[in-house]
């Protein structure tokens, strides 16, 4: 049931691994949007405001094998490194974040293999998100799939900073590093801000028409 376009390189490297990559995406896909679905259900309004997926580039994944000492093969990518599968959750509002953490943390079949909770901690640059590490049974072998659960606004800066920094030859980091972060911190202030006007709105009696 996968929809996967991968590239020839991707599908190169990976090989006999990409089917099981693709399948364990796959579940947490499913099941992911059956949360958003259900919770669409019981409370009238759905977490997730998408998902999205991608298996880690061949060039992406050698250099990190490379940087922790491994051969650069396709088993030591699915087996020794967590993030050759990873899925991206992104939701409305901050406190959306912690309930679709926990329906994540339970979904059936999976094991919870570590986390990282970088919005009550931020890292230094002012990246925030919430990390799974989980591992996925596929085709008789576990396969781990990162998820990264975080707001509109979190993903925003992750992808602007992403692209911002990417193979650039910054000469004075300084300056540019510290607006970024500025940025991250304002976009956390209206994170809380738009929080706080949904509660409010949340609490609201619905209009009858
Ligand atoms: P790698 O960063 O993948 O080597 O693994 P790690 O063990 O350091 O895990 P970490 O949780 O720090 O990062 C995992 C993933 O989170 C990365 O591959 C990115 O997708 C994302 N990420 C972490 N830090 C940053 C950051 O500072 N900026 C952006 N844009 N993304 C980040
Ligand atoms: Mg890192």
């Amino acid at each position: 049931m996968n929809c996967f376009i991968v590239s020839d390189d991707v599908d190169e490297f990976y090989g006999e691994y990409l089917i099981s990559l693709q399948n364990a995406i796959d579940y947490i896909i499913n099941q992911t949007h059956n949360i958003g679905c259900k919770c669409l259900e019981e409370f009238g309004r759905n977490p997730i405001e998408n998902i999205r997926y991608r298996i880690k580039s061949p060039e992406s994944m050698s250099e990190k094998l490379l940087h922790h000492g491994y051969d650069v093969n396709a088993e030591n990518a699915v087996k020794r490194v967590h993030d050759a599968a990873g899925v991206r959750v992104i939701t409305s509002f901050l406190d959306d974040v912690d309930v679709v953490v926990s329906l994540i943390e339970n979904i059936e079949g999976i094991e919870i293999i570590g986390e990282k909770d970088y919005i009550n901690h931020p890292k230094r640059n002012g990246y925030r998100s919430y990390h799974i590490i989980c591992r996925v049974p596929s085709d008789n072998i576990g396969v781990f799939v990162e998820i990264q659960i975080r707001t509109v606004n979190m993903d925003t800066w992750a992808s602007i900073e992403h692209r911002m920094k990417y193979k650039k030859m910054i000469v004075d980091e300084k300056p540019i590093v510290e607006e970024l972060k500025r940025c991250a911190d304002e976009l956390a202030a209206v994170d809380l801000s738009l929080q706080k006007l949904s509660k409010i709105l949340r609490a609201m009696p619905a209009e009858n028409t």
